[in-house]
């Protein structure tokens, strides 16, 4: 693998490299290099420093600062609660731990959809916070926010597919695209999105073969959520991804036992801590 630094410092890789491997700070530019290599992008969600500087040293190449931080951390039932006060202090802290990962922030619900000004001036925020680039639900009707914050030199990324800010209009958690016409409507709003800009999107819940023809068609690259494997990259929610809880959604994959650990760890400092074996000598401090 070979790389040259550009006067910012950020290594360059040449078409040779595989993938972003090889690059010292994940740029936007670089996730339009990825697809057009057919190299798969990670992205994971991460909501506080310690977690995101983990998944950062991982290597991850895109850290999710996502409104599902609501469900995740928060304790809401839904992202539909999340504020972008809330949101700025996450991303704050994802931001000061991440390295070499993109950070991508959440726009929550409510502060975007009443036109592209109110966009901006969101966007801002994050970016002010950390973000490198921010994220919003919906398809055409977005397309104008996506060109303004371009102009305004703050990168989008689209969110089509099921959108859970709009779970009550669509009627609960159901898989989007199904049918050739819903199917021809999602194409339509990823090709208004990649032409107003974006740097790429999350295709969540949708038929895999939708997703295929709809990642080869969109120049800009498609990152999946329960829509298949031909996506040019995947985005879990890192509790789902590390099993932290019982429960995963059918599109996720348990890579570890975290929440175990953590459980047996947390049982085994309170019987250490309840026999007297903690603090040992080591720990104490005798003058
Ligand atoms: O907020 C989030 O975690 C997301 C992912 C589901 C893509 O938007």
């Amino acid at each position: 693998m070979s790389t040259t630094d550009s006067p910012d410092g950020t290594a360059v890789p040449s078409l040779a490299d595989p993938g972003t491997a090889g690059v010292r700070k994940v740029r936007v530019h670089h996730l339009a290099q990825a697809k057009a290599r057919g190299e798969r992008l990670t992205m994971l969600t991460a909501y506080d420093a310690v977690t995101a500087r983990i998944l950062d040293e991982a290597g991850t190449d895109m850290l999710l600062v996502g409104d599902s931080i609501g469900n995740v951390a928060l304790g809401y039932d839904s992202t539909l609660p999340v504020s972008l006060d809330e949101m700025i202090v996450a991303t704050r802290s994802v931001a000061r731990a991440a390295r070499r990962a993109l950070v991508v922030a959440d726009l929550p619900f409510g502060t975007y959809e009443a036109s592209p000004q109110q966009a901006l001036a969101s966007a801002v925020r994050l970016v002010r916070a950390g973000a490198n680039a921010v994220k919003f639900e919906g398809g055409r009707p977005r397309a104008d926010t996506v060109r303004l914050l371009g102009q305004a030199g703050i990168p989008v990324i689209g969110h089509l597919g099921f959108t859970p800010q709009s779970v009550n209009a669509l009627g609960g958690f159901r898989v989007q695209g199904r049918g050739e016409e819903a199917a021809e409507t999602l194409l339509a709003d990823a090709m208004a999105l990649a032409e107003a800009g974006a740097a790429a999107i999350v295709l969540e819940m949708v038929p895999a073969p939708v997703a295929a023809r709809i990642t080869e068609t969109c120049p800009a690259p498609i990152i999946g959520i329960g829509a298949g494997a031909q996506c040019d990259g995947q985005v879990l929610v890192w509790t789902d991804m590390a099993g932290m809880t019982d429960w995963a959604p059918r599109f996720a994959r348990q890579f570890g036992q975290v929440g175990e650990a953590l459980r047996q760890a947390a049982q085994a400092y309170g019987e250490a801590v309840r026999e007297g074996a903690f603090p040992a000598e080591e720990h104490t401090f005798s003058h």
